[in-house]
């Protein structure tokens, strides 16, 4: 491993932070989502309403616990830290001209904490956060005027923070869209349907819009500041095909082409790739793009790729028994060799090598992991959290990286925990979706004392990082 690699953690701001009326921040996306759960889905509220539970609202109060949190991370070893900007902390509705200086100040002090331990800040501009305004009033993502009101975000924290922050990343996960669910598309883009609408034209033209606008802000950054180095980021979901038949390994082929490596070649490239501009050609999808808009996509490419990796799929164009249609002639099927989660997250640690190997071979990028981690429930006895399922997890995923690194010659820049402090799930809202390595004491209804607690996984990945990831055996308490 090289003696810079980056080890550290992850969150979003939406997830930890809290505190999300204070000091002049604005209503997000994620400020009026529901919680859910299993089989309980969240539901989005027009508006914030008195009687509804939200989860994001308080959350865990990292805003006004930061510090603390910040020093048992430095005590773990951090050498970097990603967060996101909370987008309504700087600018409320999304459409002032002027940013909220009691925001800019909060992630200045943040910044300051994390250098003061010697943690790269690497901070993502947009992770499901948007401003609700913009989504009432120009229904997201779908408006280019959001797409400049998101550069003049990001152009405004880029200036003010350059000299503290070196990494960003534009969007979280946008590639986390194109299954066309409802809260993926509200939470990435803004984007909410209506009966009778063309989701795939809409979502399309989104995320086009919101490419455009991240190479305009990574064309910009690159002038300001040549030192910032600046980054895309995908949801990593290898889909594998269910049997050797060639019709399976088609679909998967073409499955993550467009699932996935059209973002990443369009970030990388600059250019829509020529099998998505015959995919919408053959399914009658128009998008909107101008010959200048074009120009800031080449303009505007990636210093690297950074991704998040749970879990793989398994696909077939046949239906199966527990088989699941996800989309005409593509089911989901349970994959016989791999274990899930609680959650129903498979789990597949090679699936790691394999992507970071997929990844590296296509674009010969380095490579950042900036989110991995297993969410499950964690029990206190005694003031003590085991969790071995937790390490075992982590352990296999670093190993496979390693194996990508050492054997593959895959070039990677780090690797950070996915949630290293419990925060809310996305996905459901819960707290008990606890991927920590740092126990918070907070429930999914919001009560609880908020104290932290070391879990058995934060000694062992302090282990760890001391030595740069040669000594993954378990500790014993
Ligand atoms: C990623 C997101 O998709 O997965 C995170 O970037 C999210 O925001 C993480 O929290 C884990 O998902 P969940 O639903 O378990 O919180």
């Amino acid at each position: 491993m090289k003696h810079d690699f980056l080890w550290g953690g992850a969150v979003a701001a939406h997830q930890l932070e809290g505190a999300w009326a204070t000091d002049g921040k604005g209503v997000s996306t994620a400020d009026v989502l529901t919680v859910g759960g299993v089989g309980k889905r969240r539901r989005i509220t027009a508006g914030v309403r008195p009687d509804e539970y939200y989860p994001h609202h308080d959350a865990i109060d990292f805003y006004h616990h930061y510090k603390d949190d910040l020093a048992l991370m430095a005590e773990m070893g951090f050498k970097a830290f990603r967060t996101s900007i909370n987008w309504t902390r700087i600018f409320p509705t999304g459409v002032e001209d002027t940013p909220n200086e009691q925001g800019l100040k909060f992630y200045d002090n943040l910044f300051d904490t994390c250098l003061k331990y010697g943690m790269e800040p690497v901070i993502t501009l947009s992770h499901f956060e948007i401003p609700y305004y913009l989504v009432e009033h120009f229904g997201g993502f779908r408006s280019k005027e959001v797409s400049q009101y998101f550069v003049h975000f990001a152009k405004t924290v880029i200036e003010r923070y350059q000299y503290k922050v070196k990494y960003w990343l534009t969007f979280n996960e946008i590639n986390n869209q194109s299954g066309f669910e409802d809260l993926s598309c509200f939470t990435n883009s803004g984007l909410v349907f209506e009966e009778g609408d063309n989701r795939a034209q809409i979502t399309y033209q989104a995320v086009i819009n919101e490419c455009i606008a991240s190479a305009e802000v990574v064309a910009f950054a690159h002038a300001l500041n040549p030192g910032l180095k600046m980054g895309c980021m995908l949801a990593c979901v290898p889909l594998y095909p269910s049997t050797c038949r060639p019709e399976d390994l088609l679909l998967a082929q073409r499955a993550n082409k467009q699932r996935t490596y059209f973002y990443g070649d369009l970030f990388v490239h600059g250019v829509i790739p020529e099998y998505m501009v015959k995919e919408w050609e053959a399914t009658g999808i128009s998008v909107e793009i101008s010959e200048r808009e074009r120009a800031i996509l080449k303009s505007g490419t990636v210093d690297f790729i950074s991704l998040s990796y749970y879990m793989s799929f398994t696909i077939s164009t046949t239906e199966q028994s527990k088989s699941h249609q996800v989309m005409p002639g593509i089911y989901l099927v349970n994959n016989p060799y791999i274990q899930a989660s609680d959650w129903g997250w498979p789990i597949d640690p090679q699936g790691l090598r394999y992507v970071l190997n997929e990844l590296y071979d296509r674009y010969q990028k380095p490579l950042f992991i900036v989110e991995n981690g297993f969410g499950a429930k964690d029990v206190v006895e005694g003031g003590k959290i085991h969790d071995p399922y937790r390490i075992d997890y982590l352990r296999q995923h670093i190993e496979s990286m390693k194996q990508a690194i050492e054997i593959d010659g895959v070039d990677i820049m780090g690797y950070l925990v996915w949630g290293c402090i419990d925060l809310v799930s996305f996905g459901t809202g819960e707290m008990d979706k606890r991927y920590g390595m740092i126990y918070v004491d907070r429930d999914n209804r919001g009560q609880g004392s908020l104290k932290r607690l070391k879990k058995d996984s934060f000694d062992w990945y302090t282990k760890v990082i001391a030595t740069n990831g040669e000594d993954l055996s378990e500790v014993h308490q």
